[in-house]
């Protein structure tokens, strides 16, 4: 970023796709097996790992202003479920009773008209509804940022908190390597604490080679189909790999001077 920090940076472009309703995050989120919405997200600064997470979250469409307020008003890096609306009062955000949108109703009548529960999540997997939502920046200052949000899986049991909470899973940012964002199956990317990896891989290497390296060994470890990462070094060199069929993504190129955006 020219100006400004990157967890400002990556916390507002987060916001909007949270506000949008087009993401598996915030208005858009996907349902649970119970048909409710439950939002995970974080947040995390490179300055002395400064980070939080919020899990199952019911009481705010943005999950990523309440980790942001954990992160910087107590001394905790994950805090879940009901109680949030405690900390989202304290934080001064307004309080919802979050619903799940008419596309995601929609899509959860269809889902749910499949008897077999395998084949509900073979349907969710061949129509690509995922689009976990993240950002990387770095500042003005030099110091890497990121930041998450999202539904979860389609269907996941009441509760469950996947990747996008946890520090490590699905973000990392260290100032000495840079920031990563992962998407895809929480379950697995938990496993191969995946954000923490790439930006460990950032050490010796580019942010687009530690994302490639990153996926690399999800892929070899946990299959196809299972992840994608966004990564951005130091020297802000942005990075992005995924092993599956595709993988919304936009970033600003400074040689042309403008956005650019792919999806395969
Ligand atoms: N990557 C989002 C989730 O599995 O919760």
């Amino acid at each position: 970023m020219k100006k400004g920090s990157g967890l400002d940076g990556a916390q507002a472009a987060v916001s909007f796709m949270e506000e949008s309703g087009s993401f598996n995050c915030g208005r858009g989120a996907c349902l649970t097996a119970e048909g409710k919405v439950e939002l995970d997200g974080a947040v995390m600064w490179g300055k002395g790992l400064a980070g939080a997470g919020v899990g199952s979250v019911t009481c705010t469409y943005s999950p990523v202003s309440l980790a942001r307020w954990v992160m910087e008003n107590t001394e905790h890096v994950l805090i879940g479920g009901e109680r949030c609306a405690d900390y989202a009062r304290l934080a001064g955000m307004r309080i919802e009773n979050v619903q799940p949108s008419k596309s995601s109703w929609a899509k959860f009548l269809v889902l749910k008209k499949e008897k077999s529960h395998a084949k509900a999540l073979e349907m969710v997997r061949k129509l690509n509804m995922g689009e976990t939502v993240g950002a990387v920046a770095v500042g003005s200052d030099g110091i890497p940022a990121a930041a998450v949000s999202t539904g979860g899986r389609w269907l996941k049991l009441p509760g469950r908190v996947g990747d996008s909470a946890i520090l490590g899973a699905g973000i990392f940012a260290d100032s000495r390597t840079g920031a990563a964002c992962a998407t895809g199956t929480g379950e697995e990317i938990i496993k191969c604490a995946l954000s923490f990896k790439a930006c460990e891989y950032m050490r010796e290497t580019s942010g687009p080679e530690a994302a490639r390296k990153a996926v690399g060994f999800v892929t070899k470890t946990r299959g196809r189909d299972t992840a994608g990462i966004i990564t951005i070094d130091i020297r802000g060199r942005v990075g992005a790999s995924f092993n599956t069929e595709a993988m919304g993504r936009a970033w600003y190129d400074q040689g042309k001077g403008r956005a650019v955006a792919k999806i395969r």
